[in-house]
């Protein structure tokens, strides 16, 4: 393989640079040219491509967001979308293609595979973590810890007022970054769509630590499962406590990567080279399990929906009295 491409595609996510940044280095150091393709697929049909050097990915390590830029291209979803974009593959002699992304940009890999035979591999990153086939994505970590740093600061204005907080995190339709961050935060509930609850029971919690003196808590809830304005009027109503309400948003998609995220993004990109230059016969993506770094079908990332760990939720719960 003489020359690859990579891109940035979905939601962006802490460490997608070092990723970027390992797959450049990575394919330079075997002699590979590399492209950079800009605003993921939507780029690749506008044909925004530019050859990286080693100094393109300089300084990048330590950032959040993606120098690459990132976009949801709709036109990408339609087959002349998709011939566009290997039409300029072909004009650059692109042979392999790298995908950071989630599912949805796997998806639109596999296609290119399908249709025009693009050898591609895929890079999970995304901070919902719900890719199925990996253990993690690049950017949970990172945003795992923002979160917990926002519940330690809420955590002091709530002693301090004896208040209850509602702390809404994202997550998309999956629970991961509620339940990890709950955990790590001390959380006295973690609301997350994969396990029903009932707000009678979370109110009687509160209500029960209350008259054993515990007069603050903090609620996690999952945007997935809820909104946390109306779970803070609920809470009020039946409980009487003063309570407050906390929309973390976009603040968790930013940030300089965790060393976690910067080592899961560097030897992935790495494992995404090697994979090219040794011949895929398919559409791969690189997989973090059990603490190994494996290759699997890129159809895995959507073949299933990943589980929550109930022992972790229990835990939380037990931990949380
Ligand atoms: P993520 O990769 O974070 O899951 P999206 O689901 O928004 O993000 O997908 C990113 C992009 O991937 C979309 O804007 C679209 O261009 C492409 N894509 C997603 N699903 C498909 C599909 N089924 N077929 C072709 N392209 C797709
Ligand atoms: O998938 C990442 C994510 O941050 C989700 O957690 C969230 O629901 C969504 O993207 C927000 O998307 P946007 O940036 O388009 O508002």
């Amino acid at each position: 393989m003489n020359s690859i491409g990579v891109l940035t595609s979905g939601g962006d996510a802490p460490g997608m640079n070092a990723a970027v940044r390992a797959v450049v280095r990575k394919a330079l150091f075997h002699g590979i040219k590399v492209y950079g393709i800009e605003r993921g697929y939507a780029g690749l049909i506008n044909n925004e491509i530019k050859e990286m050097s080693l100094g393109s990915v300089g300084d990048i390590i330590q950032r959040g967001g993606t120098v690459l830029k990132t976009a949801r291209s709709l036109e990408f979803k339609t087959y002349e979308g998709r011939l566009r974009a290997f039409q300029n593959l072909k004009n650059h002699g692109i042979e392999g293609l790298v995908v950071i992304g989630g599912d949805g940009s796997f998806q639109g890999a596999l296609k290119l595979y399908e249709e025009f035979g693009v050898k591609v591999v895929g890079i999970p990153a995304t901070i919902d973590n719900d890719i199925y086939g990996t253990d993690y994505s690049i950017g949970f970590d990172t945003t795992v810890n923002t979160v917990v740093d926002a519940i330690n600061k809420i955590r002091d204005t709530a002693f301090s007022h004896e208040r209850t907080f509602i702390v809404e995190v994202m997550g998309r339709n999956a629970g991961f970054i509620a339940l990890e961050a709950g955990i790590a935060g001390g959380a006295e509930s973690i609301i997350i769509p994969e396990i029903p609850y009932s707000i009678e029971e979370i109110c009687q919690k509160l209500i029960k630590s209350h008259q054993r003196g515990k007069l603050h808590s903090i609620i996690i809830i999952a945007e997935g499962a809820g909104s946390g304005i109306k779970l803070g009027e609920v809470i009020k109503e039946k409980t009487g406590f003063e309570t407050r309400v906390t929309i973390l948003g976009h603040i968790q998609r930013g940030g300089s990567p965790s060393a976690f995220d910067r080592i899961l993004a560097s030897r992935m990109g790495a494992m995404a080279v090697d994979a090219l230059r040794e011949g895929i016969s398919q559409g791969v993506m690189v997989a973090f399990e059990k603490g190994e770094y494996v290759l699997k079908p890129l159809e895995t990332a959507f073949s299933g929906k990943k589980q929550i760990d109930l022992e972790y939720y229990r835990l939380a719960d037990i931990l949380s009295i």
